[in-house]
């Protein structure tokens, strides 16, 4: 008799579930597909050639230190790159208010166990980041969702959450926003906005997460100063990752913050994997030592700009005019909205008969809603493909329009 292994699974992994993403990804394998589900960058944009020469330079000189183990902060020389490259943009550090995490995923993950016992709030966008909210869940945070506007989060519905959570006894330990081009929504919080998250997050004695990953894919416009720029008492904690502005197979991303709760981190993630990879370290640290960073954000950036343009003209010529879609200053994704009574979670299987996917909007949201809404990514396909792809959708979508 094989083992039932249902009975074994702890509380929360009985509670979790395959993300939306995954599972659709799975149906996505069929090369006649299109696919604007996936979130992965366009490999035009790693830099293979000089990755490959820094490796080889590696396993002749360090190879006795790329294949041991490493310290739970990461490479000093790493963390003094990324911080001269953040204080660029006026997002100041010390070594020690920085870590090097496996991902932003990892990272996430470790302020979800760093900060949400059982019952404990924690703040999010309306849609937001899908793997972020299972993070959070996973350690039996509560999610509270605030709808967002064309400026972000909106701050008076803020307000008005935190009140009723204090007046209910809800512990409430962070808002978690995506403060520019949101994966899903493409939205980039404004500068009075950043200001008045900051103003209500000290009203409220709580902490904000800025996860930061799409911050140098910008394609038009001033930049907005970083909330943890703006914010001078050491209550943000900021994600940033190389898997935008890099690769993502490196699996490198850091948290930069308050020394205390950097240390507590450190501390954590000791306990999740010792350490991450110093191989992976080495070679991004000897990439941005080179000075090629700065370099391959700009082409990466004129990249993903033509395809966005692709894909809002695209949309502009085939969607049906009852829909409406965000539309972004940089990143990777859109948001589209179709009428309240088009579920796309039900659409989906129709879109997939037509040879193109997307990630049905309802999973994103913290409050199950948004049913009517679809995220579209312009960072994988080719300019063709993004055009034929929202052409077949759009044939899709006016099949289900009521006249
Ligand atoms: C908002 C957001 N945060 C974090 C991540 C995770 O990035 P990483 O590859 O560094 O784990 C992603 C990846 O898509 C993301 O969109």
């Amino acid at each position: 008799m094989s083992i039932n292994t249902k009975e074994f699974y702890s509380i929360l992994a009985s509670k979790m579930e395959a993300s939306a993403i995954r599972e659709i990804l799975k149906l996505v394998q069929n090369p006649e597909v299109i696919s604007l589900a996936g979130g992965m960058p366009d490999p035009i944009t790693f830099p293979v050639e000089e990755i490959k020469e820094i490796s080889q330079n590696i396993f002749n000189k360090k190879s006795a230190q790329a294949l041991q183990y490493s310290n739970t902060e990461g490479l000093p020389e790493l963390r003094r790159c990324i911080l001269d490259h953040l204080a660029k943009d006026g997002n100041n550090g010390e070594l020690e208010n920085i870590i090097i995490s496996s991902g932003s995923q990892q990272g996430l993950d470790l302020v979800g166990k760093t900060f949400l016992s059982p019952g404990d709030v924690a703040i999010v966008e309306l849609p937001s980041y899908l793997a972020a909210l299972n993070a959070f869940y996973s350690y039996g945070g509560e999610l509270v969702g605030i709808p967002m506007d064309d400026e972000g989060m909106q701050m008076d519905i803020l307000e008005e959450k935190l009140t009723q959570l204090k007046n209910e006894g809800k512990k409430v330990k962070f808002i978690y926003t995506i403060s520019n081009f949101q994966n899903p929504a493409g939205v980039t919080m404004s500068l009075a906005r950043r200001k008045k998250i900051i103003e209500i997050a000290h009203k409220f004695n709580v902490f904000i997460v800025e996860d930061n990953p799409y911050e140098k894919l910008r394609f038009e416009g001033e930049p907005t100063p970083s909330i943890y720029s703006l914010e001078k008492n050491g209550s943000v904690i900021s994600l940033g990752t190389f898997s935008k502005i890099l690769c993502p197979g490196l699996r490198l991303a850091w948290i930069l913050g308050n020394k205390e709760i950097i240390r507590k981190i450190a501390i954590l993630k000791q306990a999740t994997d010792l350490c991450t990879s110093i191989l992976s370290q080495l070679i991004a640290c000897e990439y941005c030592q080179s000075g090629k960073l700065e370099e391959n954000i700009k082409s990466n950036v004129q990249i993903y700009k033509k395809k966005r343009d692709t894909m809002l003209n695209a949309l502009e010529k085939y969607f049906p005019k009852e829909t409406v879609w965000t539309k972004p200053q940089g990143g990777f994704f859109v948001v589209a909205t179709l009428p309240e009574y088009i579920d796309t979670g039900e659409m989906f299987k129709e879109a997939i008969e037509e040879n193109v996917a997307y990630v049905p909007g309802a999973p994103f949201f913290a409050d199950r809603k948004g049913q009517n809404t679809m995220r579209l990514s312009f960072c994988f396909p080719s300019a063709e493909d993004i055009d034929e792809g929202i052409k077949r959708l759009g044939k899709v979508i006016k099949k289900r329009i009521k006249n």
